[in-house]
């Protein structure tokens, strides 16, 4: 891309992942701009980050949708386009035999609020959305409103364990808990699973005897902050394909996934 991408951000707590963005941005590292960030509750303390940057931020409170949905107030908020069945035939963040009203429950909820952060990303067209540690599982909805044009992704997410072993919300605990004698941080593509889209980057450390959550989570987080601007960059460069692989297995089946391919850099003169 020969302009600068636009990179919107989304966020939970205190934004150090957005931070070493926003500093490769503005070393010319990545050439890129964070358009906007938006925050899952009010208290995101990276919000105080960007604010003085005077870049625009803002807030949707999914605290305060969820109680107000378990009151009863909530069908009727529902996005005029959200489509339940549609959401529960792609999505894979619960297993099939998840209880059925949970699910819709938690679909119907998050399209509340995930109608309030489109509304408010509306004003501040992006090429990029970046989650920089946004605590929040993103529904259909959401994602199909993002990536808008067939094979061509553009949410990433990062995550502080070597995936696919350890999704969810405590990758470092659950790394050091499991006895792991490595561990890392992975960024990759957001698909309708949790945790589960195509690998762009993986960076790993080791463990040992006298590591602590402290010490791992010190080390995850330092490789964190430079692999995730190196992510963003191979997109900004144009490097990032996704692609289709199919491989036959032992079994007779077949194994199809989606995967990253990083192509390398245009030949200079
Ligand atoms: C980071 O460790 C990030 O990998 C993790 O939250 C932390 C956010 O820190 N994200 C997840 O666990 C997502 N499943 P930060 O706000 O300082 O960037």
């Amino acid at each position: 891309m020969d302009r600068k991408i636009r990179i919107g951000a989304l966020i939970s707590g205190g934004g150090s992942n957005l931070q070493a963005i926003m500093d490769a941005c503005e070393e010319g590292m990545i050439s890129g701009e964070i358009v906007f960030v938006g925050a899952d509750n009010p208290a995101a303390g990276g919000l105080e980050k960007v604010r003085s940057r005077g870049i625009p931020t803002f807030v949707v409170d999914y605290g305060s949708i969820i109680k107000q949905f378990k009151k009863g107030q909530g069908k009727a908020v529902l996005p005029e386009d959200f489509d339940l069945d549609d959401v529960l035939a792609k999505q894979s963040l619960f297993a099939a035999d998840s209880d059925p009203e949970k699910v819709r429950n938690f679909m119907m909820t998050r399209a509340v609020a995930e109608a309030k952060l489109l509304e408010a990303m509306e004003p501040h067209p992006f090429d990029l959305l970046v989650l920089a540690g946004f605590m929040r599982n993103l529904t259909p909805y959401f994602i199909d409103r993002i990536n808008t044009v067939p094979g061509s992704l553009r949410i990433m997410n990062i995550h502080p364990a070597l995936l696919p072993a350890f999704p969810g919300i405590d990758g470092y605990g659950d790394t050091f808990r499991y006895g792991c004698k490595i561990g890392g941080c992975t960024v990759h593509f957001v698909d309708y699973g949790e945790d589960s889209g195509p690998i762009i980057g993986q960076k790993a450390y080791e463990i040992t005897a006298d590591d602590t959550i402290e010490t791992i989570r010190a080390k995850g987080f330092k490789l964190e902050w430079s692999l995730y601007p190196d992510c963003v960059r191979l997109f900004a460069e144009g490097r990032l394909q996704t692609v289709r692989m199919t491989y036959p297995l032992k079994s007779g089946k077949t194994y199809e996934g989606t995967v990253v391919k990083i192509t390398p850099p245009p030949e200079t003169f």
